[in-house]
């Protein structure tokens, strides 16, 4: 039987509100949940604590092919824990430093590429909700529904602010302004899946709209799709 389970894909850049939101649709789902950007970061912070340097690339491409990450929900604010290797890594892969390196590993073609069957291994009945910036794109064309969410520079920064400052990081809001901005530069400009909607996908603009209201709204069109197919 060549049967795929159903992907809910929810792209946008840092700050847009698609890694709460994409959780909280896959708990209310009962899906599985693919945090795409903790591989990058998993492989950017890793390669820095075994001292390999972010451009070698071969080195690289070895950690993405056997890094072992899973997502595990849990109860409280963080919805879910980050297990590599085995190992419940907490908030170390959230910092801006850990984002910082995982840009830019993620521009390394052979680094996406090694990464891109570990993502569809988590393609997995009854379906699965996956975030990221090309997963509607490249990694899974075939989604059900794919959606991308977007916010002000400003207002992503004023929530990634709110929660780092809430996890007890020390942080300055005009840095994390201006590191957004870099970083949305690089993720747009770089040849190997740019950060860009796929022409099938619903567009949110999300800096005027609470987490559950774009929660709702998902859930209702994933509906619609489901009913219609
Ligand atoms: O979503 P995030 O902030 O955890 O992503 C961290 C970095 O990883 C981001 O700068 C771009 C990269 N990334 C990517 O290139 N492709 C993905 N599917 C997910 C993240």
């Amino acid at each position: 039987m060549n049967f795929k389970a159903p992907v809910l894909t929810v792209d946008g850049p840092s700050g847009s509100g698609k890694g709460t939101v994409g959780l909280l649709l896959a708990q209310r789902l009962g899906w599985h949940f693919l945090d795409s950007g903790a591989l990058y970061r998993a492989v950017g912070t890793t390669a820095v604590s075994q001292k390999i340097d972010l451009s070698n690339r071969a080195a690289l491409v070895q950690l993405a092919e056997h890094i072992d990450i899973r997502f595990i929900p849990k109860a409280g604010d963080d919805l879910m824990a980050v297990m590599l290797n085995g190992e419940d890594v907490g908030d170390s892969l959230r910092t801006e430093e850990s984002g910082r390196q995982a840009s830019i590993v993620a521009a390394i073609p052979e680094v996406r590429q090694a990464l891109l069957q570990k993502q569809h291994s988590f393609r997995q009945s009854p379906g699965l909700v996956a975030d990221g910036r090309d997963m509607g794109t490249t990694v899974f064309p075939d989604a059900i529904l794919k959606i991308y969410l977007t916010a002000s520079a400003e207002v992503r920064a004023d929530r990634r602010y709110k929660q780092l400052k809430d996890k007890g990081f020390d942080v300055n809001l005009r840095r994390l302004l201006d590191e957004i901005r870099e970083r949305d530069v690089r993720d747009a400009e770089r040849k190997a899946s740019p950060l860009k909607p796929a022409d099938d996908a619903h567009i949110l603009d999300t800096s005027q709209l609470d987490i559950s209201g774009v929660v709702e709204q998902v859930y209702r069109l994933l509906q619609e799709r489901q009913r219609r197919r």
